[in-house]
């Protein structure tokens, strides 16, 4: 194995030990576990690419997968076995509403089920209300490029809080909108395959809206303090953020390069949400300020989604003359990115800038080789990494590890795994992998630790 030349601490799990109060926990999202969907996502893995190849390959496309759906009580004791304190999933838009205005009572008390499940495990839900996925008929009116599709699914939030209120205290309403966009309407990777950079931050500027909009509507119906923590709800965004720096330390333009990134990338929706200010630029590219009141103040905590750093340099021939690739000469992952426990903490620092308390909603690897070193050790020494940064002051809360089974990876399909436990395709049988069993051994350490 190549040297990691940013190793966190060694770590073991006995000596990973969190403040007080911190939470441990996984996290999944309705089309890449349940099995069974029919919504956007279906139709466009189905379809080619312009140039014929298959957009998803034929092996990997979604059909039954871990099938969640049916196996969600055997899957709340695998998360048992990793005693786990928090769980994140998503509600799946396309079973709760499969036509427009039509609502269907059957999904939306399978999903209050679970939560009562999760409940009586002794494990916290954590919903989250978009994850890439929307039903067909959204796309048909053009999706979150219309004022309408906001209104739609704002109808579609405000059924859901209602039927879980009860049960949910933690709220995710939009999962990576930036990155949705830009995979949808810019680089036309993903539904529904648009190149249309103007597009995609129109599409940003409707999101900011429908997340605040959303914000005041869960406010107003989830009035309910499930937990019993004195507070009856608190509502975020899961944000990827990216690690962007400088691949060149001595050309000062790779670092300006780095900061052009981060700003749209990292910063440009926090903002929005905290100021109601949404200053999207790529110079050369494209220009998109936009300011809105009702963006004001709309965050309770963030959610850090994080994987890893990027290098960026000025280089020709690119989009706004911007290169950004992963580290040579590190360890990488299945998919090729840059597994460098370190990023962690600038991630957490750069949402730390906000003021906000911080939760990790996803944060993880893919390793399919057995067993799975390099994700075993990337996890110890990223919770290493997130330890000292929580101990120097950082307000995290909760560390939700993406992801607890192998599931449909978008475009890779499943031949990226990232679950602490691995899914047999054919029976569908998980198997605690040993990341998974370092973090089991971090998480019982941590609960001894505090007497839980
Ligand atoms: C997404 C997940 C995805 C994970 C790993 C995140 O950006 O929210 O849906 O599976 O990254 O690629």
């Amino acid at each position: 194995m190549i040297a990691n030349p940013n190793v966190a601490p060694a770590a073991d799990s006995a000596t990973l030990i969190f403040p007080r109060g911190f939470r441990f926990g996984a996290a999944t999202s309705a089309h890449q576990v349940e099995g069974g969907t029919a919504n956007n996502w279906t139709l466009w893995e189905q379809a080619a690419r312009p140039d014929g190849t298959p957009r998803v390959r034929p092996e990997d496309r979604w059909g039954v997968g871990p099938d969640h759906w049916n196996r969600f009580p055997a899957d709340i004791q695998l998360m048992q076995r990793l005693g786990l304190e928090t769980y994140r999933l998503s509600i799946e838009w396309s079973r709760v509403e499969p036509l427009e205005g039509h609502f269907d009572g059957s999904a939306l008390s399978r999903y209050r089920w679970w939560c009562e499940l999760l409940r009586q495990a002794g494990i916290e839900p954590m919903i989250t209300l978009h994850h890439f996925t929307e039903p067909v008929w959204l796309t048909h009116k053009g999706g979150f490029e219309s004022a309408d599709g906001v209104d739609a699914w704002l109808r579609f939030v405000r059924r859901v809080v209602r039927e879980l209120a009860d049960l949910v205290d933690l709220w995710i309403t939009i999962n990576e909108p930036v990155g949705y966009a830009l995979m949808g309407w810019w680089f036309g990777e993903w539904p529904p395959g648009r190149s249309d950079l103007a597009a995609a931050t129109g599409v940003v500027e409707n999101l900011a809206t429908a997340h605040a909009r959303a914000y005041h509507l869960i406010h107003d119906i989830d009035t309910h303090d499930a937990d019993g923590d004195g507070r009856p709800c608190r509502v975020g965004i899961a944000h990827n953020i990216v690690a962007f720096r400088p691949r060149r330390r001595w050309i000062p333009l790779d670092h300006v390069a780095a900061r052009v990134l981060d700003r749209a990338h990292n910063h440009a929706f926090l903002e929005a949400l905290s100021s109601g200010r949404l200053n999207l630029s790529i110079p050369t590219l494209h220009r998109h300020h936009a300011r809105d009141g009702r963006w004001r103040a709309t965050l309770d905590f963030i959610g850090v989604n994080h994987y890893f750093p990027l290098d960026v340099s000025i280089a020709r021939g690119h989009p706004g003359l911007i290169a950004a690739d992963f580290g040579r000469g590190v360890i990488h992952s299945d998919l090729g990115w840059t597994m460098e426990p370190g990023s962690l903490r600038s991630a957490i620092e750069l949402a730390a800038g906000y003021r906000l308390p911080i939760i990790v909603t996803e944060h993880g690897a893919c390793d399919g080789d057995v067993p799975d070193a390099r994700r075993r050790t990337f996890l110890l020494e990223s919770l290493a990494v997130l330890r000292d940064t929580v101990r120097a002051g950082a307000p995290v809360e909760a560390y939700l590890h993406w992801s607890l089974l192998d599931n449909f990876e978008w475009t890779h399909g499943y031949a990226a795994r990232f679950g602490l436990f691995a899914v047999n395709r054919g029976t569908g049988e998980r198997t605690m992998t040993s990341a998974g069993e370092a973090y089991r051994d971090v998480v019982t350490a941590n609960r001894a630790a505090c007497g839980r």
